[in-house]
């Protein structure tokens, strides 16, 4: 396994994988690698003969008042799992090559971000989308793997890459759980043993918001209330937001329609942790 820092070697790596007709897989993370990073990487083996993995805690994402500094970092167990796992190459850039000096450049993707996370994380999706497009640029994969559970950054990259013309094969791969439902995630770690008993509540909230779609129930507002109070009934659980939009514009609609895409997403704090989880209720695929 290849290990690269600088935008120049890891776009010779891409050039020599694209000359020997061989397709290269990236999976963008920001490390702290757990079970659920795993299974992109095997998903990733399914598309392409190479898997590339990027290790890289993006600034421009989080808020002054967000997690940045305190985010966990754990190089050394993340490279070993990538190498027992069978990934080619891992990118580990310097916040200064990403970024270089004087830089003016950002990518934003606009409309998708007025639900869900947006209003809450200003800036967070416009930080995402750029750093993403640097990511691209660099590694120059032809197809790039994505968990779900972050719904909305998924689809908004996606359509950054149809609107910029990346010709980069998206796929979105389903969350990965805890036995007692818990989406796997970085953030995790944060939950004393109280919080993390508590926190299967937030899966709760979205299988019932999904189920009650599922039923025939019409009215959003209904779903969304519904999803609210089985969160704030574990007590010490403040919601942020609990949702139902359309998956192409994320906009909530007024009346649930039959044969239409939904996705159906919540963010809770758990003491100070923030969570968020999700479900899609489709008819189509994603
Ligand atoms: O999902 C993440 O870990 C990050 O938002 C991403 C896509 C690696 C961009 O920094």
């Amino acid at each position: 396994m290849k290990i690269f820092q600088t935008v120049g070697e890891v776009q010779s790596f891409s050039s020599s994988i694209q000359q020997s007709g061989l397709r290269l897989a990236l999976i963008p993370t920001m490390g702290a690698l757990h079970e659920g990073h795993l299974r992109l990487v095997d998903e990733a083996h399914r598309y392409a003969e190479k898997v590339m993995v990027s290790i890289f805690v993006n600034p421009t994402q989080f808020g002054p008042n967000e997690d940045f500094s305190r985010y966990p970092r754990t190089l050394e167990a993340d490279l070993a799992a990538l190498s027992e796992r069978g990934v080619s190459g891992v990118f580990t850039p310097s916040v200064g090559e990403m970024y270089p000096p004087n830089d003016q450049t950002w990518v934003r993707v606009e409309g998708l971000d007025t639900h869900l996370c947006g209003p809450f994380r200003p800036g967070h999706f416009q930080g995402v989308t750029t750093v993403v497009a640097r990511l691209f640029l660099a590694c120059r994969p032809h197809v790039a793997v994505f968990g779900l559970k972050d719904a909305q950054q998924f689809l908004i990259l996606r359509r950054m890459v149809r609107d910029l013309h990346f010709g980069i094969e998206m796929v979105g791969m389903a969350t990965v759980r805890e036995p007692d439902g818990l989406a796997m995630s970085s953030r995790n770690r944060y939950l004393n043993e109280v919080d993390r008993k508590k926190a299967s509540v937030i899966s709760k909230a979205v299988f019932l918001g999904r189920g009650l779609i599922a039923g025939g129930e019409q009215d959003p507002a209904t779903v969304e209330n519904a999803m609210r109070e089985v969160m704030e009934s574990a007590g010490g659980v403040s919601v942020q937001y609990a949702e139902v939009v359309d998956t192409e514009q994320l906009q909530r609609p007024v009346q649930l329609q039959p044969e239409t895409d939904y996705l159906v997403a919540v963010a809770a704090y758990i003491g100070q942790t923030r969570l968020i989880d999700n479900q899609f209720v489709s008819v189509r695929n994603l």
